[in-house]
């Protein structure tokens, strides 16, 4: 599984941890920046993941700024993509099994690193149920048509 990371200058100082824990569950990670924590605008990054997730089926993404907010709106621009902005273990999990989410967000100032470790485990663990959520999904991705 491949997965795209970025983060904006407030995310920065988890980008190597959260890294880690998705090289040791087996996953290829592209780091898509920034390279050091000076200020940056977290939509600049956004769309590198968002972007290479919607060109990449099968690929996941991970976007980490203060909040975990900014980053989830800023992707969800981009066709294809569902961004979710989760907090704990349960959020996670139910971003991946109900809401098929394709890129992961959270706030380095929301979240510790146990926490971290903990949405790691609840995201690389759990599949998409599918069945009645299906539909739903399928709804959500309609509204891209909407104007
Ligand atoms: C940066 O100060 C902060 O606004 C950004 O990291 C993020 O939290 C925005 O949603």
């Amino acid at each position: 599984m491949k997965v795209y990371i970025a983060t904006d200058h407030a995310g920065f100082a988890v980008k190597e941890f959260v890294k880690k824990l998705f090289l040791n569950r087996g996953y290829v990670v592209e780091d898509l920046g920034p390279k050091d924590d000076s200020r940056v605008d977290y939509p600049d990054f956004a769309q590198k993941v968002a972007k290479k997730v919607a060109q990449n089926p099968g690929s996941q993404g991970v976007l980490i700024c203060g909040t975990g907010i900014g980053m989830s709106i800023a992707a969800n621009k981009i066709k294809g993509i569902r961004a979710a902005e989760v907090y704990d273990y349960y959020t996670a999990k139910m971003a991946r099994a109900h809401n098929d989410a394709n890129i992961l967000c959270f706030g380095e100032r929301v979240v510790g690193r146990g926490e971290i470790e903990s949405i790691v485990e609840a995201w690389c663990t759990t599949e998409f149920e599918g069945g009645r959520h299906a539909n739903r999904v399928k709804k959500i991705m309609a509204l891209e048509q909407s104007k």
